[in-house]
């Protein structure tokens, strides 16, 4: 059921799939009014990952001064909020539970909508912020710790997936490498930043599938590495992150470019905290400018989890699929609503 929208729209969307609390005021889809981020790795980084039970109780314990700090940033109160959102899924459940029950009841005492918004169709919205003009079809690659997806975006809620990983999403394979070479959580970062100082071309690890279809496979690198060290302790790890970083760069490249010539796409977007890496982002604008194609890469802070982009997304829901009903529960393995 499509509904009607007075402009501005503002609203309130909230986050907790994993390990970021956030909050943020979003009007009309793309005005970001606040966005306030509460990043709980310092939390996990001692476990080496995300502990669920922990984040959960984290986010209990964050979520209303995030809230409150996302209101008053936006000079607004309850009063001021046309629709309060919350990611429904994909996420850890004790997590997704939190920012669920809290949009319900704030819906419910300011008498305003409830909008479930999918994660992934959060991240695949990051770009329509920074860039409303966005002119689909286009092409994006969704890179994140837990989904390594190329989808084929053909309008406002339109995606067709063309490929994903069938074993380790880019994210984990930098998360384990990471934490193999003993650097900490989360991985991508510090490798990021280490293979500036290294020679990427110094070890040739393995590609996989990069030309065959659109699927990933990372294992085999993560294993690769694993191996190469074991095998030779001297080597200095800014020349295995680099090395590492070039062989997953590659791969991601390779197939988004060869994806957007195939479906004649406008651009080409890259969502997830994946997409924050330097190389790829150099990589992929230079493709772009080489092919002829619009590129766009969200800003570091819309690419990795928070709420402004659950409100872009639940603007657009909302406009096509009305409000959601408050039965609608959290859903841990919620999959991207796909066309065909
Ligand atoms: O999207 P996100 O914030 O959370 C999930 O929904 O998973 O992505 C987190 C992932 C982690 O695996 C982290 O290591 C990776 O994004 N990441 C990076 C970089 N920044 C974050 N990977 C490579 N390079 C980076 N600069
Ligand atoms: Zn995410």
């Amino acid at each position: 059921m499509a509904a009607e929208v007075p402009s501005p729209f503002r609203i309130l969307a909230l986050e907790t799939s994993c390990d970021e609390t956030a909050a943020a005021v979003v009007a009309d889809g793309h005005d970001v009014l606040s966005s306030v981020v509460s990043s709980q790795v310092d939390l996990h980084a001692r476990f080496g990952g995300v502990v669920p039970e922990l984040a959960s109780r984290a986010h209990v314990d964050l979520l209303t001064p995030v809230i409150a700090q996302a209101l008053v940033e936006a000079g607004l109160d309850g009063y001021g909020i046309h629709a309060v959102a919350a990611t429904i899924g994909p996420g850890l459940i004790g997590s997704l539970l939190v920012g669920v029950s809290a949009a319900k009841a704030l819906s419910l005492v300011w008498g305003v909508p409830f909008i479930g918004v999918n994660h992934l169709e959060g991240h695949l919205y990051a770009s329509f912020i920074e860039e409303p003009d966005l002119e689909p079809p286009l092409v994006v690659l969704l890179v994140s710790g837990a989904h390594t997806m190329l989808i084929a975006m053909e309008g406002p809620g339109q995606y067709r997936l063309l490929g994903s990983t069938i074993d380790d999403a880019a994210g984990e394979a930098y998360d384990k490498v990471a934490r193999f070479l003993g650097l900490g959580y989360p991985g991508g970062p510090v490798i990021d930043r280490l293979a500036m100082d290294g020679d990427p071309h110094a070890i040739a690890f393995p590609r996989a599938m990069k030309d065959e279809g659109y699927d990933f496979s990372f294992s085999g690198v993560k294993t690769s590495v694993i191996t190469y060290v074991r095998k030779q302790p001297d080597v200095s790890i800014a020349d295995v992150a680099a090395s590492f970083q070039e062989a997953v760069v590659d791969v991601l490249v390779t197939k988004t470019r060869r994806a957007a010539t195939e479906i004649g796409a406008n651009g080409i977007c890259l969502g997830g905290g994946v997409a924050a890496n330097s190389s790829l982002r150099e990589r992929l604008l230079d493709a772009c400018i080489a092919d002829g194609l619009r590129g766009f890469l969200p800003s570091r802070a819309m690419c990795t989890d928070n709420a402004a982009m659950i409100g872009a997304a639940a603007w657009w829901r909302y406009q096509s699929d009305g409000p959601t009903p408050l039965d609608v529960g959290a859903d841990p393995g919620l999959h991207l609503p796909l066309v065909g």
